[in-house]
């Protein structure tokens, strides 16, 4: 099957090759999107192809919906990653069924590898002699393992003192160059977007069109999981918007290619102390906002999302809905996640804290399907853990405090009898 894809420009409308190196549209600086020709294929002989091809990457499975063309791929490889049903997270997010989509265990330990194998696989198609992104960690640490593997010097932009240590230790032992910016992420963007343009350097941020056809995946594989049977709501952190986008996309193609039915309803959830997307949607996307970000979760610690827009078109097509929770609910979230023996970063818990509001308010009904997607891994933030855990005072109702004990049978025959 060999579909004819391009970009087009969703401000101005203009049409570009899929092999245009511009992040942006060269004429007005609007977002790019990736369009595929309709597949030649029916809906359940696609489901047959994807379904009878085991492929060591859970992106290039789904290629003939990513990026068709490619060749010499530069993957780890990815995805594959599990749906977990946790009845102990259901129970705590007041959801009958809620399922965990956990991204957190690919290669780099984030949802980000997903798009990475796309956008470093078309970085060498076009010819890219670097690579860069500004990040809140996440994707900076993707960004640095896959140009290791395809051989790309890399520079990884980030807001000094806000990102999580784990993900600056990833960027710097993959062999990234790692710039420190007094500032947020909001200006590192603005700053490796003009370095694109100014320096030629290849911008591989979520504005990259070919970063979400591989995100895009996270919904298909979630999709061949259930049996190509939609869940009722797909819940999904939201920083700077690339998922939502990009799971929107997914789902439109999914039902328009015939491999669902009817679409889910995305839910995107925000930090309370980082959301213009959702202080947006409350006043009916008529106006973006923009704010100065403060929250825990610093993987979406993110004050002016670049994929405003394109995310607009995916809560509008899918009847979806924004919303904002609160640190402390996302730290309970991330508590109960990982007791569950699951585990994820703070952004992650935000899905299952947000799936929690929404259930008490009555937007999810307590027989819906969920799927919430943790975007990210335990590991990643550390320090996170040990400040709930150990330094918060007084201990928050889940903390569990390490015991220092000499070194006696009888310290221990204590602490086993208050287990
Ligand atoms: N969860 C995690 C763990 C993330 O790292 C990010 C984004 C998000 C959720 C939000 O996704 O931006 O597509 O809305 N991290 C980016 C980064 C910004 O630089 O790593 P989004």
């Amino acid at each position: 099957m060999t579909a004819a894809t391009r970009q087009r420009c969703a401000s101005c409308g203009k049409e570009f090759s899929e092999t245009d190196p511009h992040p942006r549209c060269p004429s007005c600086r609007g977002l790019l999107a990736i369009e595929h020709a309709a597949p030649a294929l029916t809906g359940r002989e696609l489901r047959g192809l994807f379904d009878g091809r085991p492929h060591r990457s859970g992106v290039w499975r789904f290629q003939e919906i990513v990026l068709p063309t490619a060749q010499d791929i530069i993957s780890y490889p990815e995805g594959n990653t599990p749906l977990l049903a946790r009845p102990i997270v259901s129970r705590w997010a007041e959801v009958d069924e809620l399922l965990l989509k956990h991204e957190g265990l690919n290669p780099t330990g984030s949802f980000k590898d997903r798009g990475m194998t796309v956008g470093v696989t078309q970085a060498r198609r076009v010819g890219a002699t670097a690579v860069a992104c500004a990040t809140t960690g996440n994707t900076g640490a993707s960004l640095a393992a896959y140009a290791g593997i395809a051989g790309l010097p890399a520079l990884v932009v980030i807001p000094k003192g806000q990102v999580a240590v784990g993900k600056v230790a990833q960027a710097i032992a993959y062999g990234a160059r790692v710039l420190v910016v007094r500032s947020n992420f909001d200006r590192c963007l603005e700053l490796v977007d003009e370095a694109s343009r100014e320096l030629g350097v290849y911008l591989l941020n979520s504005v990259n069109p070919f970063r979400l056809e591989g995100q895009k995946t996270i919904v298909l594989e979630m999709l061949q999981q259930l049996g190509w049977e939609a869940p009722d709501w797909i819940v999904v952190p939201a920083g700077n918007l690339g998922n939502t986008a990009a799971f929107g996309r997914a789902l439109i193609e999914a039902r328009e290619w015939g491999l669902i039915d009817r679409l889910p309803r995305l839910a995107a959830i925000q930090a309370t102390g980082a959301a213009p997307f959702a202080a947006s949607f409350r006043d009916g996307f008529t106006r973006r906002h923009s704010v100065e970000p403060h929250t825990i979760a610093t993987a979406i610690n993110i004050g002016n999302p670049a994929s405003y827009d394109r995310a607009v078109v995916a809560i509008r097509e899918t009847d979806g809905v924004v919303t904002a929770v609160e640190d402390n609910a996302i730290l309970e979230a991330k508590a109960v996640v990982d007791a569950a023996g699951v585990g994820c970063e703070p952004a992650s818990a935000a899905a299952v804290a947000g799936a929690r509001q929404l259930a008490r308010e009555g937007v999810i009904r307590p027989t819906d399907r969920v799927v919430a997607v943790l975007t990210g891994h335990l590991l990643k933030d550390p320090a996170a853990v040990t400040r709930y855990h150990v330094e918060t005072e007084p201990p928050p109702p889940r903390a569990n405090r390490p015991i220092e004990i000499e070194p006696l049978m009888s310290e221990i025959e204590r602490e086993l009898s208050r287990l």
